[in-house]
């Protein structure tokens, strides 16, 4: 039985497409704390994903639809969830990530710029819209919570992220920048989770994700964090347990970031050098 940290709590979750998304996982955490939430996912996901075996397994979540690039959806999303929930929102989960440049297996040198747009618009310009949009409905209560989703390649090159990893760039500074307005203007609290590499849809879509993935947990002193590690400290970011923690980047990475290199990369290093010694 989880602890009901969130008891009371209402919040919107974005972006659970199946059983092995990371909002999947957090929606679920999030009841089992105590919380009433939302579910959203943009309409064509909505058709094609599972929303409503998910909806059923949060209490009858309700399910309302929206495309994070359009104000006018954010603006009747926001304004549903507050009747649906019957009262201001609390906490938000942005777990939104998408990129035509990666899903075409264009390279990032020869990138197309109106994929590159959407990348942006859709991967992290949407965290502004969603926050403004909050802001002008007046739609969170003071103390809430809103985390979005990054990954390290904001800060270092990981090949293969391609555009994905200038849009969490943004992300991450749009966290900074709103989350100092929204603090000063109302105590709304916002941060950015940077995860580990975890199977999912927008996951494995990555080119050599399946590398990575094991290079991560190589050189994780805990190994690679799961989406059920994620949605458990998501939901303590949504809880009052961190109620000072705003505008920062949290590495959920099982020590990753802070690792420079370690003893199975090099085993694994010598091992074929080794080989090609040999051969
Ligand atoms: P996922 O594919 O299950 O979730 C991505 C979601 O974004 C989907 O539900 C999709 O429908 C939604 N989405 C795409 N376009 C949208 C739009 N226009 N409007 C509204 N929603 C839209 O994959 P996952 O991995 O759970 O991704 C969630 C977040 O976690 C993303 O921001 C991703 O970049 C981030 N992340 C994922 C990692 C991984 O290795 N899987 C690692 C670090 C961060």
């Amino acid at each position: 039985m989880a602890h009901q940290i969130l008891q009371g709590k209402k919040g919107i979750i974005f972006g659970a497409l199946d059983e092995r998304s990371i909002a999947w996982k957090t929606a679920i955490a999030a009841v089992e704390a105590g919380a009433q939430i939302v579910l959203t996912n943009a309409p064509i996901a909505l058709r094609m994903g599972k929303i409503n075996e998910l909806s059923k397994l949060c209490n009858d979540a309700p399910v309302i639809p929206a495309d994070a690039t359009s104000m006018e959806d954010l603006e009747k999303l926001f304004t549903q969830s507050m009747e649906a929930l019957g009262g201001k929102v609390d906490f938000v989960l942005h777990s939104i990530g998408m990129s035509p440049n990666v899903r075409k297996n264009i390279d990032y040198t020869n990138t197309n710029y109106d994929n590159f747009h959407k990348t942006l618009d859709i991967s992290a310009m949407s965290l502004h819209r969603v926050l403004q949009t909050a802001m002008k409905l007046d739609a969170l209560n003071e103390w809430a919570s809103v985390i979005a989703l990054s990954y390290i390649a904001a800060q270092r090159a990981f090949p293969g992220y391609n555009d994905m990893a200038d849009a969490k760039a943004l992300l991450e500074s749009i966290t900074r920048s709103f989350g100092y307005q929204y603090g000063f203007a109302k105590k709304v609290r916002v941060n950015t989770v940077s995860q580990s590499p975890t199977i999912t849809t927008a996951g494995s879509g990555v080119s050599g994700f399946d590398s990575f993935f094991h290079y991560a947990d190589k050189m994780s002193p805990l190994g690679n964090a799961t989406s059920e590690d994620c949605a458990s400290y998501c939901i303590s970011l949504f809880s009052d347990y961190t109620r000072m923690v705003t505008m920062q980047n949290l590495f959920h990475d099982g020590g990753f970031s802070f690792t420079g290199v370690s003893h199975l990369v090099i085993e694994e290093i010598n091992k074929l050098a080794a080989e090609s010694a040999n051969s």
